[in-house]
């Protein structure tokens, strides 16, 4: 673990090799991994490695430089679209790429790739920094924030979505004490949102996702802030499975609801919630818990990555723009002005 190290990335280049911190061993090893082509990068894309919308934006957006270099664009940027179906921020990355490299050839289009690669990435440490701006402004003094998985810097680069407005308030001195839901199957929660808070030394405590409630009702959550892999244009959201239920037992308790994402994860071509992908992840993830088998050898899974939160319940988006209401005139405004 790396105690007392603040702010890193999650993925990054180092010349051919696009080098990821194994979000697989968090909290108990810290590894550095290296992959050497593109379909290396694709490989831990889709395992998981990396993982969190923005972080897995800029791996697609190294990985498409990659397959750029090998000569092998076409090929590699499809393999890259088809690691996860979810996060609109891969499509995006790679929609970027395209253009980049579109009508040039060898070094001209190497050069491009690389260029943009970078670009996408440095977006995603900027949006976050001005995520986390906005999103203090929610935050008083003592301010107790329920999330959901990891928003935070592992899932994009540097600052995050969700956790971005926390470590912002933090800076500025004020005290936020966060409820960190654990996020079955893959836990999340409990390895990466506990492990950055704990390096910031930002007060929190793990609670099981079905405690979610009894902390509502009991008045002792003030906002709860999680962040998202796809925003419809209707408002619509999906974030990781449990979200919806978050929001629902929310309202009913009276507690505001945001939503914390950057405009690249937001899909103007998708109407509504309900047309957004769901990801379907293996059985394995619910049956195994660290390698061990905790259903009987005749019972299997079921194992959405995802839910939609339709948008009555959200009170607001933080974006790199402002905070915003998830309404089709002002999510399509944010992108006219
Ligand atoms: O399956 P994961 O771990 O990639 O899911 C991550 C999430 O659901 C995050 O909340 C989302 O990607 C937003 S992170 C910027």
């Amino acid at each position: 673990m790396i105690v007392g190290k603040k702010w890193f990335t999650a993925v990054w280049p180092e010349g051919r090799t696009v080098k990821m911190i194994d979000q697989t061993l968090l909290p108990h090893k810290f590894r550095i991994a290296s992959f050497k082509n593109h379909h290396e990068t694709a490989k831990a894309i889709k395992e998981m490695v990396v993982r969190g919308a923005g972080s897995i934006g800029a791996a697609a957006a190294f990985g498409a430089a990659q397959a750029v270099m090998e000569g092998k664009a076409t090929k590699g940027f499809e393999e890259l679209l088809n690691t996860r179906p979810t996060a609109r921020d891969l499509f995006w990355a790679i929609e970027r790429m395209e253009k980049a490299v579109k009508g040039k050839d060898g070094k001209e289009a190497k050069l491009a790739a690389v260029k943009e690669a970078r670009e996408i990435s440095g977006s995603y440490v900027e949006n976050g920094r001005l995520i986390g701006e906005h999103g203090s402004v929610l935050l008083h003094d003592g301010a107790r924030v329920l999330t959901h998985c990891n928003a935070g810097w592992l899932a994009m680069q540097d600052w995050g979505s969700a956790l971005a407005p926390i470590y912002w308030a933090k800076r500025e001195g004020n005290r936020v004490f966060v409820f960190a839901d654990e996020t079955r199957p893959r836990l999340q929660g409990a390895r990466l949102t506990a492990w950055e808070l704990a390096n910031e030394g930002i007060e929190h405590k793990i609670i099981a996702d079905n405690a979610a409630g009894y902390y509502m009702q009991k008045g002792d959550v003030d906002i709860c802030i999680v962040g998202a892999d796809r925003v419809a244009r209707n408002g619509d959201i999906a974030n990781k499975i449990g979200t919806y239920e978050k929001a629902v037992l929310a309202k009913e308790n009276g507690i505001p609801f945001y939503v914390a994402a950057p405009l690249s994860t937001i899909d103007l071509k998708c109407k509504k919630g309900a047309d957004i992908k769901i990801e379907e992840r293996d059985e394995r993830e619910v049956l195994f818990i660290e390698g061990k088998r905790i259903a009987n050898e005749k019972s299997h899974a079921l194992n959405p990555g995802f839910d939609v939160t339709p948008a009555r319940y959200i009170k607001g988006i933080i974006t790199e723009e402002g905070i915003i209401r998830p309404k089709p005139d002002e999510i399509k405004g944010v992108f006219d002005a």
